[in-house]
C-alpha cells in the first residue's frame, strides 16, 4: 500500500545531498528519504559519506534549515555505516555476525516536516459534494473563488472566531497595560519551509488548528482578507495573505497604544500587502510581532531599523509572493491598505522612505 503511494509522490531534490524530500499527495507534510547507497564495502561507505560532508560544508549558502536536515540525513547514514562496521568486526573476530543488527537504510525515514502525521487530520478535507471548478491540484480547493458551498468570506465564520470582544479588547487598561521594555531584544525566528510546499485550502465546514502559537505558514481558508487593518482577523485568514507575500502585524490588545501606532506607521509606510490585527497569543514580554512567510519577529518595543530590515528581507516571499490581487474577506476591516508614496500596487519599493 505504502509503496504504491510512494510512486506518485512529488519529490524535491535537496540540492546536494543524496536524499529527497517528498510530499505525499494532498498533504502539507514532507518526508526525508535518503537514497539507497546500494551494497558497498565499509571503505566505500565512508568515502561516500565524506563526499557528502565535503559537499555540504563547501557550500557557502544553504537555505534556512537545510543544514539541519542534511545533518539528520548524514547521521542516519552514518548509523548504517557503523552498524555494518560492527558486523564486520564481529565476523573477523569469529563471532556470529548476525547478532549485530543492521538497520537497512531504506527503513530510515527521517524527520517529518513540517508536522508529524498525527498532528493534522488531512484526509477527506475536500467536501464530497464540492463541484470540480472549485477544486485544484495545488491547494485542494481553488483560491479566491467565493462559494457558499465552501468559503465566501461570509458563511460559518464562527468556526474560526466567535466574535468575542475578548480577542481585541484590553479590559481594564489601567491595570493590564503591558509595560514596554526598551532593553529587551527582539526575537527573530525563521523555519525551513520546503520550496515546493503548497498550503492546503480548507472549506468552512472544518476547523483548522496549528501546532504553534505563532504560525508562519500552514493550511488556511480559500478566501483571503483585503489588505489593511482590522478590528480582528483570525489566523486561518491572514496566513493566506502571507502566502501572497504579505507582512502581518500582530499586537496584544493591551500593548501601549503609542507603541502600536509607531509599528503601524512603519508597516503601512513600508508595504501595501499588510494585515494589522490584534492577537492574544503573543507573550507578555514581547506583545508585538511581524510575520512573513516562514519568519517572525517578536518585539517588546519598536526599533525602526529592525522593523524595516525585517520587512525588506522577508516581505514578498511566500510561494505566491508576487501575487497582488486583493482578497474577498472584509469582516472587521477598519482601513484598506494603500501603497506608500514612492512605491506602487506591486510593492516594487519596500519601505520607500
Ligand atoms: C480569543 O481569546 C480567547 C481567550 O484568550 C481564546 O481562547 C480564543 O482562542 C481566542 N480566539 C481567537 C480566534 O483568537
Ligand atoms: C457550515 O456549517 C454547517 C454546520 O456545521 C455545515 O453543515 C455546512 O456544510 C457548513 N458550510 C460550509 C460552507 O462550510
Ligand atoms: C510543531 O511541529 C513541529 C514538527 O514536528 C515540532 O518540531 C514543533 O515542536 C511543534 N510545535 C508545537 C508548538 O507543538
Ligand atoms: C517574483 O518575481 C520575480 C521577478 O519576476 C521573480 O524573480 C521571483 O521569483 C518572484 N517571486 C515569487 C515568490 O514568485
Amino acid at each position: 500500500m505504502a509503496t504504491v503511494l510512494w510512486t506518485s509522490l512529488a519529490a524535491l531534490f535537496i540540492s546536494l545531498a543524496h536524499a529527497r524530500l517528498v510530499f505525499p499527495p494532498g498533504t502539507d507534510m514532507g518526508y526525508i528519504v535518503p537514497d539507497d547507497p546500494g551494497p558497498r564495502k565499509f571503505e566505500d561507505d565512508t568515502n561516500w559519506l565524506n563526499e557528502i560532508d565535503a559537499d555540504v560544508y563547501d557550500q557557502p549558502v544553504l537555505q534556512r534549515g537545510e543544514r539541519e536536515i542534511l545533518n539528520d540525513i548524514e547521521s542516519a547514514l552514518w548509523k548504517t555505516v557503523e552498524d555494518r562496521a560492527r558486523q564486520e568486526e564481529a565476523r573477523s573476530a569469529g563471532e556470529d555476525e548476525t547478532d549485530v543488527q543492521v538497520e537497512p537504510i531504506e527503513n530510515w525515514h527521517g524527520r517529518w516536516f513540517p508536522h508529524p502525521p498525527e498532528e493534522l487530520t488531512r484526509k477527506g478535507n475536500i467536501p464530497a459534494d464540492l463541484p470540480d471548478y472549485l477544486k485544484d491540484d495545488k491547494h485542494g480547493v481553488v483560491m479566491g473563488i467565493p462559494s457558499s458551498m465552501c468559503d465566501n468570506g461570509k458563511v460559518n465564520l464562527t468556526v474560526d472566531w466567535n466574535f468575542s470582544p475578548i480577542n481585541y479588547t484590553c479590559f481594564d487598561p489601567k491595570h493590564h497595560r503591558i509595560p514596554v521594555q526598551d532593553s529587551l531584544p527582539s526575537v527573530e525566528k525563521c523555519v525551513y519551509v520546503p520550496q515546493n510546499y503548497t498550503p492546503e485550502h480548507i472549506c468552512m465546514n472544518r476547523e483548522i488548528m496549528y501546532n504553534t502559537s505563532l504560525p508562519t505558514f500552514g493550511p488556511h481558508r480559500p478566501i483571503w482578507p483585503v489588505f489593511g487593518e482590522y478590528k480582528f482577523v483570525p489566523v486561518q485568514r491572514w496566513l493566506h495573505n502571507i502566502e501572497h507575500g504579505a507582512v502581518v502585524m500582530l499586537y496584544d490588545p493591551c500593548t501601549e497604544p503609542l507603541v502600536v501606532h509607531r509599528l503601524r506607521k512603519l508597516v503601512t509606510g513600508c508595504i501595501r500587502k499588510h494585515i494589522i490585527t490584534p492577537y492574544t497569543f503573543l507573550s507578555k514580554e514581547r506583545p508585538l510581532a511581524l510575520i512573513a512567510w516562514g519568519c517572525s519577529l517578536e518585539m517588546s518595543t519598536v526599533d525602526e531599523k529592525e522593523v524595516k530590515t525585517f520587512i525588506k528581507k522577508y516581505g514578498l516571499h511566500g510561494p505566491e509572493g508576487n501575487y497582488t490581487k486583493d482578497g474577498g474577506y472584509k469582516e472587521g476591516l477598519i482601513r484598506k491598505a494603500k501603497y506608500p508614496p514612492g512605491s506602487g500596487e506591486k510593492d516594487s519599493n519596500l519601505c520607500p522612505s
